[in-house]
């Protein structure tokens, strides 16, 4: 059975300076979720979104929000980022020490948890927390950056990833962020993800409505 497909914006290319509104026409446009891209301008060479910034946006609209947290100290942070109004939290396996921990942190405090993989990162440091998610990320760019090239390498991680879950019998989504366009999404949703960021290329469609359609109708179509 084909897990459910889901077009979820990154905010990056959004207008900064309308925020709010932004993510009122993201949710009637159609979109799943809406995902912050959160950087500290140290485990990634960029600095975006502070929790005051999200919590401004919150009664914007009613689509849930997910932070991903592309920080160096994700304990540090989680708390003041589900108070903002997120209420999935994604970290990064290579900025926790102790991921457990981590991960049931942000269980206890009542929000969703997933956690995300570099290109770099191998599958197998995230295997003894599957139990613990609800998501796994993988990367199909370098974090940092809106509007890079996707990296179709990362199809055969997603495709093991996702037999690996399913062989273990783990009821987790996999998304992908980066570079995913009407060019390559039929890849990576082929591949076994079923979850999409989309930043760029979603808001160069000649609406948001009609890109986030066009892209649930190309990853529809390419499923297994
Ligand atoms: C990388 C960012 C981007 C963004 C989406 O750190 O997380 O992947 O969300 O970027 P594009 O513009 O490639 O969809």
């Amino acid at each position: 059975m084909a897990r459910t497909i889901e077009i979820v914006p990154s905010v990056l290319p959004a207008n900064f300076a309308d925020l709010g509104a932004e993510c009122r026409r993201l949710g009637e446009a159609g979109v799943d979720r809406i995902q912050w891209d959160v950087m500290d301008g140290n485990f990634v060479p960029n600095l975006t979104f502070g929790p005051d910034v999200i919590a401004a946006c919150r009664s914007y609209t009613d689509v849930r929000f997910e932070a991903h947290l592309m920080v160096e100290d994700p304990d540090l942070l989680a708390k003041e980022y589900i108070e903002a109004g997120c209420d999935l939290l994604i970290v990064h396996a290579e900025t926790s020490t102790h991921l457990h921990r981590t991960l049931d942190n942000i269980r206890s405090l009542g929000a969703h948890a997933a956690v995300a993989l570099n290109p770099g990162t191998p599958i197998e440091a995230v295997e003894h927390v599957f139990d613990l998610v609800e998501m796994v990320l993988v990367m199909t760019v370098n974090p940092g950056f809106g509007g890079q090239a996707y990296i179709s390498t990362m199809e055969a991680k997603v495709s093991r990833l996702r037999s690996m879950l399913d062989e273990r019998g783990h009821d987790v989504d996999i998304e992908v962020d980066g570079g995913i366009s009407a060019k390559t999404i039929a890849g990576a949703a082929g591949a076994g993800a079923n979850v999409l960021i989309s930043g760029s290329a979603l808001f160069k469609y000649p609406t948001l409505a009609e890109g986030v359609a066009d892209l649930r109708s190309r990853a529809e179509a390419a499923q297994q």
